[in-house]
């Protein structure tokens, strides 16, 4: 379909927000894994060795961590509880048979999409400080033993919580037909949103055919 009769839902930025983070995660989540916990060393084959598994962790994690932040800054306006999104979930049901009658109309992001978000919002500073705080030899001799071990299960506690929610972000995304070409290339049909997020078509900005701003 011609890009004029297309919407723009994610502008380029936060595209290449979005998939910088995708591959630093990538390599965060094998390298942390692989010396966090024993069973998964075999991981850590891709920094080559252990000690370089130890050596890039914390660089990727900054590298994901950041930016995530940055885009989740700017789509915080989109994940804003609204007075239907408890309606929806008591429907979950109705969403996951996709009986679109039943379910009421939502706007940019569904519920299931804010709770994602919020948990992002989360793990991703707790994993930035933990992660800082345990930083040897630069940061780690800053704090006493008893918060680094605290901060060592918090950090494992949050990578876990946000490796679930990966999980099931991939798996909604990849669900929705049409929403990883919307990630991929900013825009999607009017049917998609129609048949998604109905809301979205009363937001004046996206009415009109503009090309894409940063
Ligand atoms: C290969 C893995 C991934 C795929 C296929 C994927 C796909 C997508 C897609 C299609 C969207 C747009 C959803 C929509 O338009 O409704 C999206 C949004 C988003 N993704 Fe991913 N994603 C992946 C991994 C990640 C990771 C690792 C993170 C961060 C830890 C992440 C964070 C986000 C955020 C924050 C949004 C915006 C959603 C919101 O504001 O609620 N994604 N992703």
């Amino acid at each position: 379909m011609h890009k004029q009769n297309m919407i723009l839902r994610h502008k380029l930025f936060d595209r290449i927000c979005h998939w910088f983070v995708v591959a630093t995660g990538l390599v965060t989540f094998l390298t942390g894994f692989a010396f966090f916990f024993p069973s998964f060393q075999w991981l850590g084959s891709i920094a080559g060795t252990p000690q370089m598994a130890r050596f890039v962790h914390p660089i990727a994690g900054l590298m994901m961590c950041l930016p995530l932040m940055v885009m989740l800054v700017r789509y915080y306006h989109h994940n804003k509880w609204e007075k239907n999104d408890l309606t929806w979930m008591l429907a979950i049901k109705d969403v996951m048979f996709e009986n679109e009658d039943k379910i009421p109309a939502i706007g940019h992001y569904n519920p299931g999409q804010k709770v994602l978000f919020r948990t992002f919002v989360v793990t991703s500073i707790a994993l930035t400080i933990t992660g800082i705080m345990m930083w040897q030899p630069y940061f780690a001799p800053y704090f006493d033993a008893i918060a680094i071990q605290w901060a060592i299960l918090i950090h494992a506690i949050c990578a876990v919580i946000m490796l679930i929610f990966v999980i099931v972000h991939f798996w909604m995304a990849t669900w929705v037909e049409g929403s990883v070409a919307g990630m991929l290339y900013g825009y999607v049909s009017r049917a998609w949103c129609k048949k998604h997020h109905p809301n979205m078509l009363n937001d004046p900005e996206l009415k009109t055919n503009k090309q894409e701003k940063h």
